[in-house]
């Protein structure tokens, strides 16, 4: 069997990192570079403070790193060096062009493609770790078959499952790893090669092997069924508010049913991240390219859903405070698309503040893991007005007390576990009155914060 000895990844993003860090732990005979054009991003995989927050993934990082995990730019050498490559670079939304706002950018993707082609010596396995529409192995295929220098490549989809914020515990314990290749003697033998990487961890009958085009269908199918699922709930959210019943008792009712499951039914003020809304826009691009409108049309209503219910909740906000918040100040708790990252790619929150910020309202943001820059960074890219304007009305703060102090309401973004634990009676005195809270997370003790004086508003309930 085909020994692999020495991988290269191409990519140290939120995938690339933790999953080569995970294998390099796992597979300490194998040699695993991490490569990177980003040099700062680089340098900081070097050090403690590494260039993403992921609970357990230090201690990962600094067990392999200098044994047999390195981070560099020298991306050449990684790839001459390597037996199994693997491409884990970014694949957003185009945003020009042919399928503008929808198909996949696999430009990154080709260059990486290129540059193997170019730069090897050897045979390799090429392992598509980036999220891709179905056939991009086809394009991936093309390009390295083009070498005239007779060196053979197989070409693998090995997409990625983990979610961030659990990304250590979802490498460790997957539900399942799916590896997708050509049904040839030579595709099956690379198939396998991957295969005993993660099987120095994973139990071999969770490593579900596939056809290529499988594999790549199936990780956009994985993705917009989970979506799927958020909207769902977000849309009986907005019939529980006008008829009185509760959306969390309703997802528990129906989770219950072991058919339906109850996992991904938790109500909230929408889903965010890099890769729901990209891979369904993706899905909703390939069905209208392939002819199937319906199927396309069926997909983007999970979209649809998702920018209704974030709008939703900032017009309560305002329509709550005598439908205008114009030089109110409204504290924003939480920032990231998710607790436990300090990823904020799509967070709802980028988008409730901007309707907040229209209607002319003096935002004060608190997040635990958020920067500063990168709240504004968020804001000034959506360009509905100027950085100044955006520096003006929206403020950052370093305590979730400063940020609600004197406020009108509260705003709740992030389900981030500190925010139940802070002392609502001092936020409460602290506040304008009538004193507002929107849970855009039902994570709080309602009943506590109506007892304290709160009026509370949330996602899903009638109250
Ligand atoms: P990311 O933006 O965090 O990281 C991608 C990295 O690739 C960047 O650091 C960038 O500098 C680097 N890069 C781009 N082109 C390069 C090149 N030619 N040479 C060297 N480096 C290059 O992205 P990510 O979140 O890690 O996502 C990567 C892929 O994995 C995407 O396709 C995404 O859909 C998929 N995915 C992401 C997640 C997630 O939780 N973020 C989960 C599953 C799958
Ligand atoms: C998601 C998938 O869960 C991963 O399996 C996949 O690998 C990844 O996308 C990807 O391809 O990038 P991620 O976006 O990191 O992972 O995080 P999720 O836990 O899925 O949360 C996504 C968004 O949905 C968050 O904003 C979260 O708050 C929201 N969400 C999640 C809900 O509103 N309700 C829920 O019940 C679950």
């Amino acid at each position: 069997m085909l020994q692999v000895k020495n991988i290269c990844c191409i990519g140290a993003g939120y995938v690339g990192g933790p999953t080569m860090a995970v294998i390099a732990l796992k597979n300490p005979n194998i040699k695993v570079n991490v490569v990177d054009i980003n040099s700062d991003r680089i340098a900081a995989w070097n050090t403690d403070d590494l260039p993403i927050y992921e609970p357990g993934l230090l201690d990962v990082v600094k067990q392999a790193r200098g044994r047999n995990l390195f981070f560099n730019t020298d991306i050449e050498t990684g790839i001459k060096e390597a037996d199994m490559i693997f491409i884990s670079v970014n694949t957003p939304t185009k945003t020009f062009g042919v399928g503008k706002g929808r198909a996949a950018d696999l430009r990154f993707v080709e260059l990486c493609a290129r540059q193997i082609a170019q730069l090897s010596t050897t045979d390799k396995i090429v392992v598509e770790k980036s999220t891709l529409p179905v056939r991009t192995a086809q394009a991936v295929k093309t390009i390295l078959s083009e070498t005239g220098n007779g060196i053979k490549f197989q070409v693998l989809s090995n997409p990625e499952f983990l979610a961030e914020g659990t990304a250590i515990q979802d490498l460790m314990q997957p539900d399942r790893v799916l590896i997708g290749g050509d049904q040839t003697p030579e595709g099956l033998a690379a198939i396998e090669a991957l295969t005993s990487v993660y099987a120095s961890w994973v139990a071999r009958e969770r490593i579900i092997q596939t056809r290529l085009w499988s594999s790549e269908l199936s990780k956009l199918t994985a993705n917009a069924f989970l979506a799927q699922r958020i909207s769902s709930i977000n849309s009986i959210s907005a019939l529980c508010e006008v008829t009185g019943a509760d959306v969390d008792e309703v997802a528990y009712a129906i989770g219950s049913d072991s058919r339906i499951g109850s996992k991904f039914l938790k109500s909230s003020v929408g889903f965010g991240g890099s890769c729901f809304q990209k891979d369904i826009l993706n899905l909703v691009y390939l069905c209208e390219y392939f002819g199937l409108p319906e199927a396309a049309a069926y997909w983007e209503q999970v979209i649809i859903l998702n920018d209704y219910q974030k709008r939703r909740f900032a017009m309560n906000i305002i329509q709550t405070l005598f439908n205008t918040v114009s030089g109110k100040k409204i504290a924003m708790l939480g920032w990231a698309f998710k607790k436990d990252t300090n990823d904020t790619r799509e967070s709802a929150a980028i988008y409730v503040s901007d309707h907040l910020l229209n209607d002319m309202a003096n935002v004060y943001v608190f997040d635990p893991k958020v920067p500063e820059k990168e709240m504004y960074d968020d804001l000034d890219y959506l360009g509905t007005r100027s950085k100044d304007e955006n520096r003006k009305l929206l403020k950052v703060v370093n305590d979730p007390y400063e940020a609600c102090k004197g406020a009108h309401a509260i705003a709740v973004i992030t389900e981030w576990d500190e925010f139940k634990t802070y002392d609502w009676k001092r936020i409460y005195d602290g506040m304008m009155k009538p004193a507002f809270i929107f849970d855009g997370r039902n994570i709080l003790d309602h009943k506590k914060l109506m007892e304290i004086g709160f009026k509370v508003k949330a996602i899903g309930k009638s109250y």
